[in-house]
């Protein structure tokens, strides 16, 4: 009686397994992952099984050679899952390497990619090519990912993960990005997008074209973690660059926003809301918004500072702390030292309504040299600023209860 059970079991298990196992394992379709066999088309062939009804694409451990990009194009739910970094794909060709798109351009739900390294290796790459480009992704996540290169000098990563289209409900979480020489993380038109810890280190230069996290227009809720942007041309940029309108609200809290270039940039009218700024050790500004915008900047707690700490060229219009040319801002109870420039710097009259509440501006090159109208200064210590402060265009402001500033 036990026997047949078991028997019958056996046989319902086989069936189970035939009929529904959803794991298409890259070796089982002849990837060799030894780091020189070319796996391009084996991988292509378990994919197209995957995309036939959804499912794992599996790449266990193994350094699979991909000289191709590899096209996700489906509207199943499906995941691309490793075994950790210990399952690599080697980018050896100039294009995107993941292609994540829907099968009619509507919405891709549900996916998960998680658990793999990507390193670029063998061939140079231009600047625009994404590690993995999605397009109309939403409720997916992308986590525990590396994304780095075997020869930081001749073969740098290019790009990232970009998520255009319309982006909704996504989480990047703890991916790691190593020698960044574009843009880290691009989003376009999205909206409650979670980038949660991990880090973007760029190549270090300060002055390329690099770019760790870039709103390219019509972002609301995008949220940005605990992450750390390091090292790049612009750390954080804000902008209308793809064209769809401004930016929304972006919430940023206890991110490090680290020795860029520039720091946090805003170029449109972006509302967005930091908690505990980490902004250090850029070279121009560490947070700026430029001029023709009407952005609104509220950044509470922290610290800003060491600005040009690396070089200052330009002392007094670089290596500043926090630098407005349009729009209005609060800032509350954060700490701006050590900059070699500014401490803040608002040299436009059109800078108005905004306050600086409960700060502590010291040892900058200048601590507040501030214009604009109708704003309150109130409740800040300056002390050890190399300069005297500037502050003009009082007469509908006030400014009050300040030591030394
Ligand atoms: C990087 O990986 C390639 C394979 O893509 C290999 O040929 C090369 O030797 C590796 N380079 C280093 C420095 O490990
Ligand atoms: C965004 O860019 C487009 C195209 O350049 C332009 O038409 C539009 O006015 C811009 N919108 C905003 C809000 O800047
Ligand atoms: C701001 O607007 C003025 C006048 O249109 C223009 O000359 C200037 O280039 C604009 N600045 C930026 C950063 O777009
Ligand atoms: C304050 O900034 C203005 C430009 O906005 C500049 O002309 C002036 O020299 C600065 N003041 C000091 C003391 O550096
Ligand atoms: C704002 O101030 C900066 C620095 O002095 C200057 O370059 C820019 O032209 C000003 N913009 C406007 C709109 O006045």
């Amino acid at each position: 009686m036990v026997t047949i059970n078991i028997c019958i079991l056996v046989v319902l298990l086989g069936k189970f397994n035939s009929v529904y196992s959803t794991t298409f394992n890259i070796r089982d379709y002849g990837a060799v992952g030894d780091g020189q066999t070319d796996d391009t088309n084996a991988i292509v062939k378990a994919i197209a099984k995957c995309m036939e009804g959804g499912g794992v694409l599996y790449i266990p451990t193994g350094q699979f050679v991909v000289r191709s990009s590899l096209n996700f194009k489906t509207n199943y739910r499906f995941t691309i899952s490793g075994d950790g970094w210990s399952s690599v794909l080697l980018w050896e060709f100039d294009d995107h390497l993941l292609v994540i798109l829907s099968q009619d351009g509507s919405e891709l739900p549900q996916l998960t990619i998680r658990d793999f390294a990507i390193t670029s290796s063998a061939v140079a790459k231009s600047l625009e090519k994404f590690a993995i480009y999605t397009e109309d992704l939403v409720q997916s996540h992308i986590e525990h990912i590396i994304i780095n290169s075997n020869d930081t000098k001749n073969f740098p990563v290019s790009s990232g993960i970009a998520m255009m289209g319309v982006a909704d409900t996504n989480t990047i979480r703890d991916v790691i990005m190593w020698n960044i020489k574009g843009t880290g993380i691009q989003i376009g038109y999205g909206s409650e997008i979670r980038i949660l810890g991990g880090r973007i280190v760029g190549a270090g230069t300060r002055f390329d074209q690099s770019i760790g996290i870039h709103c390219t227009g019509n972002n609301g809720g995008v949220h940005v973690e605990n992450t750390d942007i390091i090292g790049l041309a612009t750390g954080m940029l804000m902008d209308n660059s793809s064209g769809v309108g401004s930016n929304r609200e972006i919430f940023i809290s206890h991110a490090t926003i680290d020795s860029n270039g520039r720091g946090l940039v805003i170029r449109d009218n972006s509302y967005v809301s930091i908690i505990g700024i980490w902004a250090a050790s850029s070279t121009i500004d560490q947070v700026f918004v430029d001029e023709n915008t009407t952005a609104v900047l509220s950044i509470s707690g922290g610290t800003i500072f060491n600005g040009g700490v690396y070089e200052c060229p330009k002392l007094y219009s670089w290596c500043n702390g926090l630098t407005v040319l349009s729009g209005t801002f609060i800032l509350n109870g954060v700490e701006v030292r050590n900059n070699n420039g500014r401490g803040i710097w608002i040299p436009n009259k059109s800078v108005t309504q905004y306050q600086i509440i409960a700060c502590r501006i010291f040892a900058n090159g200048q601590g507040v040299n501030v214009t604009g109208s109708s704003f309150m200064i109130t409740n800040n210590v300056c002390n050890s600023n190399k300069l005297p402060n500037t502050i003009s265009g009082t007469e509908s402001s006030i400014v009050l209860n300040n030591l030394g500033c």
